[in-house]
């Protein structure tokens, strides 16, 4: 009995500098580790024979990438492969590194899933961590970590953690889900010592009714700290082992793992084990945390993002709530790329194919099988259950925990399995097969189910048998995250049907028949002979109106000579001096603004200055001063979805919550924002610029007026409207602005790129030149947003006696945006307003202007003769088609080019 096992309370040492893990020391993962008597407290140390810890190393190096990120403070292994960019932090290791680290992963390569930055936490503050115990019951408790450790019985034991995403990167290749891309080292396994989760909730008595307990981190995130919840029964249930813990693999919880504590859930997917631990909260309803609903879910397989977006119930629906594990495997040996030699003595030869494999819910991983002949036969694997050995231990301390777990049954951890295999009949083969099952029997499928937010993911993990002149080379199905490589995307480059049921193969291995898709090349923009390296010093010398230099993808470009011909006006390219503008270029630009680059470059950005400009977005500390306006030019700010009506079929209004509700936006009349959402797969940047529907003074808030383009047969749609209209409340987007050559002052005042259409008086604003007189408004589509937003200034503006012409063009009657303001406005300032609708496919009734905008009716509504110089300007907006006949029509009948206004 474990009991009657003294812990050593001083083996915790919270306060002393974190206790140096054991770790086995030969190339095997178990050691006969009489050595590690210091950490047993039996008289005769037991012989341990269960795997101890890889060696560790603490990472001291804070890497370059995380420099400039709200992380920049913590140091990290520079061998974790990246999933999301940069920030937030989602890493995998190499699968082979993964693998060769044994059955237990030393911290610094365990996979890490971050939704934002990681809560900072000095050592000397550990044992006063502070976390409570609340909701429905009779006796609420706040915890100090010092308390938890000395109240409450400690354990040890090893948990595996895995991702729902881990191997997503192969459902994001047959269709994008809403999920970055994990390749198959989502998955981890560490000794985890702490108090048992139903010790601490048993103390505080949950109440009758009580069904739930939620958790929630210190990590504060765009929607709420991050938390979610698992079963109350499940919680206080022994056999499910759930942890309070503190320490990984005999030290102190890394940050990145939850530093100074975490929840532990095992069998269940990693999203429940809630890091920085700060509240439990026992209730009688689910979490309603926003990361609770909405992560973790397999919805069904046809919900699409439009769907899952446009209702609500799919997330709340507790169904389709994902919590144990489902079963899974992969091949870790042959490795990605591996190359074995076929030589003459094969006939004697064997490979040793191997991998892991686990089970959920506690379930034991019963048999792994492989197949070298595509599922038609399997041969049975050996397994490896190294998770037993602990089991079967005397019991015993071990980092300050018992090991006492022979009385459980579950399986909480991954096992490794290998079947030695004829190279021979490797060499025959075209592909070799992996698949699990469980102790209750559930089979890893062969098809892959497709979700929306893709999780769970679990086919058999199929990897390809290359025969190259004598040389075999092994291909797995994909790479993680942007890197290339896998059968997977051959084939489907291919033209592959990757959901044929022969991954994308015909039945004799040829590819099936799809056309093969061109490869689309990249424009050129850089300019051959051009080898300056620029230091950061030097780029930030050019942080200027007169010689601004800007960097795209690590390149610099010199925007001086392009500062009056800009057709987003001076200040965009002024906006960029200075600064990594890679996204917001790469986004607008089209081929052709590419194609013109080689002129501008000027030299490459040296290594030091590409880490300096690694993080182009502003870090907000959370102590900073509210900022009275909220669009910054130069830098991304983050706002919040917070709600969106839907006002037609394919229109909606989306508004967007600023910093706090009294905060002022910061935007001119007649300019505009740029809204930024991240592509949730590839963290491609998709950047659009809109212009707000509700007025530029409205503080907290601003409303933008989207028509949504969805995909119709042979066309794309939009990807950002489509992007936009399938994220949720409460999803977080970047907005930066003010963008656009021209502002509208009122009275007929203007600028255009900065210079103003009246000679500035210091003592009056009265205009002394020529002010406007009438302003031509010609639009089509949701061309109308720029437009509605001068007309409403000019208008409602007792003082501004400027006429307006509005020419607002649409296919349907249906199709007319604002159309109930506009028609307002034309009534009530009928002798300032002339509205004009025009319809290409009217219904009979229809009593208003037929066709498109074109000449004829341009001349005779927005005649350039019956105005002086500098008394009328045309604004246009609409899309592209519509702009070019509007600017030749306006051309031909005299308008100058400095009197058209192209937003
Ligand atoms: N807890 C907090 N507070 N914040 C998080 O972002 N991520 C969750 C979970 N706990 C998360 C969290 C997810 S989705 C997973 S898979 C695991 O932590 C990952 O744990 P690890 O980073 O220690 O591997």
């Amino acid at each position: 009995m474990v009991k009657e096992l003294p812990i050593r309370k001083d083996s915790v040492r919270l306060d002393l500098p974190p206790t140096p893990p054991l770790t086995s020391e030969s190339s095997s993962d178990e050691v006969d580790a009489s050595s590690a008597s210091s950490f047993t407290d039996t008289p005769n140390p037991p012989k341990v024979d269960f795997p101890l810890p890889p060696p560790t190393t603490i990472p001291t190096q804070v890497l370059k990438e995380d420099s400039k990120t709200p992380d920049g403070w913590l140091a990290r292994d520079p061998r974790l492969i990246r999933l999301t960019g940069v920030h937030p932090f989602n890493v995998e290791a190499p699968l082979s590194a993964l693998y060769d680290e044994g059955f237990l992963t030393s911290p610094e390569l365990f996979y890490v899933r971050n939704h934002g930055h990681v809560p900072r936490v000095e050592d000397h503050e550990i044992p006063d961590w502070e976390f409570t115990v609340e909701g429905m019951v009779e006796q609420p408790l706040k915890l100090t970590l010092r308390e938890l450790i000395e109240e409450y019985e400690q354990h040890t034991y090893p948990v595996t953690l895995v991702c729902a995403g881990n191997r997503r990167k192969e459902q994001n290749i047959v269709r994008k889900t809403k999920g970055f891309s994990w390749g198959a080292a989502g998955v981890s396994t560490a000794l985890w010592t702490g108090a048992i989760l139903g010790d601490v909730l048993r103390k505080a008595k949950p109440l009758r009714g009580a069904k739930y307990v939620c958790m929630e981190g210190a990590d504060k995130l765009p929607n709420g700290f991050y938390g979610t919840s698992v079963k109350l029964n499940w919680a206080l249930d022994p056999n499910r082992g759930m942890m309070l813990a503190h320490r990984m693999n005999g030290d102190v919880l890394r940050p990145d793992h939850g530093k100074p504590l975490r929840v532990i859930i095992p069998g269940q997917i990693g999203g429940r084990s809630v890091k920085w631990l700060k509240k439990l909260i026992v209730t009688a309803e689910p979490s309603d945390n926003w990361y609770h609903i909405y992560d973790n879910r397999v919805l069904p397989t046809m919900v699409s993002p439009e769907e899952s977006a446009a209702k609500k119930e799919w997330w709340t629906d507790e169904r389709y709530a994902i919590y144990d594990l489902s079963t899974n495997s992969a091949i870790a040996y042959p490795a990605h790329d591996e190359k074995v030699s076929l030589t003459s003595d094969d006939s004697t030869k064997t490979y040793n194919v191997r991998g892991y494999a686990y089970g959920g819910g506690g379930r034991r991983v019963t048999r792994v099988e492989v197949s070298l002949d595509k599922g038609v036969t399997w041969i049975l694997s050996d397994i490896d259950y190294a998770e037993d050995r602990y089991r079967d231990a005397v019991p015993q301390n071990l980092y300050g925990g018992a090991v006492d777990f022979g009385w459980r049954e579950a399986s909480f951890c991954w096992c490794f399995w290998n079947v030695k295999i004829p190279v021979a009949d490797l060499a025959k083969a075209q592909d070799v097969l992996v698949r699990a099952m469980d102790e209750s029997m559930n089979l890893q499928p062969r098809d892959m189910y497709w979700s929306v937010l893709g999780m769970m993911n679990n086919p058999w993990y199929r990897i390809v048998v290359k025969n190259e002149g004598g040389v075999l080379q092994f291909e797995h199905p994909t790479q993680p995250a942007l890197m290339p490589g896998g059968w997977m995307e051959r084939v489907k480059k291919a033209g592959g049907d990757l959901t044929n049921g022969f991954w994308g193969e015909q039945t004799g291995g040829e590819i099936a028949t799809k056309p093969v898709l061109e490869e689309i090349k990249e424009v050129k923009m850089t300019k051959d002979g051009v080898n300056r390296m620029i230091t950061l010093e030097e780029l930030r010398a050019h942080d200027k109106e007169d010689e601004p230099w800007f960097v795209v993808r690590n390149e610099v470009y010199d925007g001086t000579a392009f500062l009056e011909g800009h057709p987003g006006g001076a200040s965009s390219i002024i906006n960029a001096a200075a600064l990594d503008s890679t996204d917001e270029f790469m986004a607008i630009h089209s081929e052709n603004a590419k194609a013109m680059m080689p002129s501008y470059h000027i030299g490459t950005l040296d290594d030091a200055a590409i880490a300096a400009l690694a993080s182009g977005d502003a870090v907000e500390t959370a102590d900073a001063p509210p900022r009275p306006i909220f669009l910054d030019p130069k830098n991304w700010r983050k706002s919040i979805l917070h709600a969106k009506k839907v006002i037609s079929h394919d229109t909606r209004i989306f508004t967007f919550k600023l910093d706090y509700d009294d905060q002022a936006l910061g935007l001119p009349t007649g300019q505009h924002l740029m809204i930024r959402l991240r592509d949730p797969v590839t963290r491609e940047a998709i950047i659009r610029s809109y212009t707000p529907l509700s007025e530029t003074s409205k503080r907290g808030y601003l409303d933008v007026l989207i028509k949504v383009y969805f995909d119709t047969p042979g066309y794309a749609g939009g990807k950002m409207t489509k992007a936009l209209d399938s994220i949720p409340v409460g999803h977080p987007l970047d907005l930066k602005g003010p963008i656009g050559k021209f502002e509208y002052l009122g009275q007929g005042r203007y600028t255009l790129n900065g210079v103003p259409n009246f000679s500035p008086d210091p003592t009056s604003l009265v205009p002394s030149v020529a002010p406007l007189k009438t302003l031509y408004m010609i639009c089509g589509g949701s061309g109308i947003t720029p437009i509605f937003q001068v007309l409403r200034a000019v208008l409602t503006n007792p003082s501004d006696h400027v006429r307006c012409v509005v020419i607002d063009g649409n296919r349907l009657v249906t199709d007319i945006l604002c159309r109930e303001e506009l028609d307002g406005y034309a009534r009530d300032y009928a002798n300032r307003c002339e509205l004009l609708y025009l319809l290409t496919q009217p219904a009979d009734d229809w009593t208003g202007l037929r066709g498109r905008i074109a000449a004829p009716l341009l001349k005779e509504r927005a005649a350039r003769e019956k105005h002086a110089g500098g008394e009328a300007m045309v604004l246009v907006c609409g899309p592209e088609p519509m702009e070019k006949t509007v600017r030749e029509a306006l051309f031909e009948g005299g308008w100058k080019a400095e009197e058209i206004i192209f937003f």
